[in-house]
């Protein structure tokens, strides 16, 4: 029936992005401002629902782990116990003539892409005006001031990650959350770093969300805990309909570990760029609670009232970007295909879960009754899933527009409905068309978003 069109690039995913307004630059109308984005509605849904599974798979499929929500201003101490204001640097190079900085190891590697802003044939450093500084560390946190006076005790910083703030509340939690290690807290939110290179769209920039969540066990426990994460997190992207050959799991090999971790695995996406990373699954030891019971004088640690045993529990962290999972799944999905008429339709083949439209509703044509008819089926699916009504140009027009934006089931109100009560169910990736009932709708695709998917990429 269909067939595969050209390979997926960044360019046909980031212009489909901003025609259907799921992303676009930032700040647009005065001239943009580096690496910001925005997401509009269908954006939204997408990224929400991403998100959504992600607290479905950490809070509602399991009882070990439990939520938090932390500020983006902390103390600036935490940042000092963590590491961040002292380690959290990467090497860099200025241009004394055009001011301009770059990494000094993407200098050293003459990564591709990096050019002399004056003489764009030449890397930094050829041309005939560079006047490069030595390396300097520059750190990547955001400064901010607190309160009504600019001074150095009113210096705050705009969170790197939202790891930390789940290891300043690890006794709150632990006192009112009735759990025992092996246990978990998991968080979304916002995190902050002045990346030097960002790019790609949504894959780096300087805001981006975070999903994060730190298991805390006893430290015997750590080794089987960060096995067990490993496979529960690859497991995660396939389920929800990421190709398994895309994706892959990346040991660290010792040298490339952060400060605080003992083994990290990245979950790798084959992206048109290359292979990147979507999620770092950490062994973090008892490094955060030890360094934060230092710096701030108070007891973290467990005690276990069967054993009489007190310990620092050692942590497992599994920390994945919303924007860049988005990311991920946007273009996993992205799809051309030429249909038996020669028309060639772009479909986002996304998991219905994730789609950011579930149904959309629509009247053969704008008379003889069927706008009202296919407004009253919007009316009882509403409450149940994210529904469109579409009345606009032609029915063949109205598929295409949805299949580009991922609904994996329209709703066609017709002539026959008027005499027997049915419509048509068209499905995105069979194309196939049913005839159902009006009144069995609502319970029909409630039961098919319920269940387990199999993906139509993998056919
Ligand atoms: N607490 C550990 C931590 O923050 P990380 O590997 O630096 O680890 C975790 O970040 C995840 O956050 C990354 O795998 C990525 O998905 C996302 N992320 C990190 N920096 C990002 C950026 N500049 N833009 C978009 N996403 C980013």
């Amino acid at each position: 029936m269909a067939s595969e069109e050209d390979v997926v690039t960044m360019d046909k995913v980031v212009a489909l992005c901003k025609r259907r307004g799921f992303i676009f630059a930032s700040s647009e109308i005065y001239g943009g401002l580096g690496s910001t984005y925005d997401y509009g509605h269908y954006g939204v849904l997408l990224k929400t629902n991403v998100k959504n599974e992600w607290w479905r798979a950490m809070l509602q499929e399991r009882d070990d782990i439990v939520a938090l929500d932390s500020a983006i201003l902390q103390h600036p101490r935490v940042w000092k116990a963590s590491g961040h204001l002292e380690g959290f640097t990467d090497p860099m190079v200025d241009c004394r003539t055009c001011k301009a900085r770059f990494r000094a190891d993407h200098l050293a590697e003459r990564a591709p892409g990096l050019v002399c802003p004056q003489k764009p044939s030449k890397l930094p450093g050829e041309g005939p005006d560079c006047d490069l500084t030595e390396a300097r560390e520059f750190n990547l946190m955001f400064e901010t001031t607190v309160g009504p006076v600019k001074d150095s005790g009113s210096i705050a910083y705009l969170r790197p990650e939202t790891a930390q703030g789940i290891f300043i509340n690890f006794k709150n939690v632990l006192q009112f959350s009735r759990k025992k290690p092996p246990f978990g807290i998991a968080q979304v939110g916002k995190s902050f770093r002045n990346e030097i290179t960002p790019g790609n769209i949504t894959f780096r920039t300087r805001e981006f969300e975070q999903m994060e969540m730190e298991f805390f066990v006893p430290p015997a426990e750590a080794q089987q805990w960060y096995e067990s994460w490993k496979q529960e997190r690859f497991d995660w992207y396939t389920r929800l309909g990421i190709r398994p050959d895309s994706l892959r799991l990346r040991e660290h090999d010792a040298d490339e570990l952060s400060h605080y971790s003992s083994a990290t695995a990245d979950v790798e996406y084959l992206f048109p760029m290359a292979w990147s990373e979507l999620e770092g699954i950490a062994n973090r030891g008892q490094f955060d609670l030890t360094a934060h019971a230092t710096e701030s004088g108070e007891k973290l640690e467990y005690f276990d009232q069967g054993s009489g045993e007190r310990y620092i529990p050692a942590v497992i962290e599994p920390a994945a970007g919303a924007d860049r999972a988005t990311l991920a799944f946007l273009v996993d999905a992205y799809d051309e295909e030429t249909l038996e008429n020669g028309e060639v339709r772009t479909v986002l083949k996304l998991h219905p879960r994730l789609a950011p439209v579930k149904v959309a509703v629509m009247p053969l044509v704008k008379k003889d009754g069927q706008p009202e008819i296919a407004k009253s089926i919007v009316a009882s699916l509403r409450g149940v899933m994210q529904t469109e009504y579409d009345e606009g140009g032609s029915i063949g027009k109205r598929y295409r527009r949805q299949d580009e934006i991922g609904t994996p089931w329209c709703v066609t109100v017709d002539h026959e409905t008027l005499a027997d009560g049915t419509v048509t169910l068209r499905d995105r990736d069979t194309l196939t068309q049913e005839r159902v009932e009006i009144n069995d709708l609502p319970a029909l695709l409630a039961g098919r978003l319920a269940m387990p998917w199999t993906s139509p990429k993998l056919g």
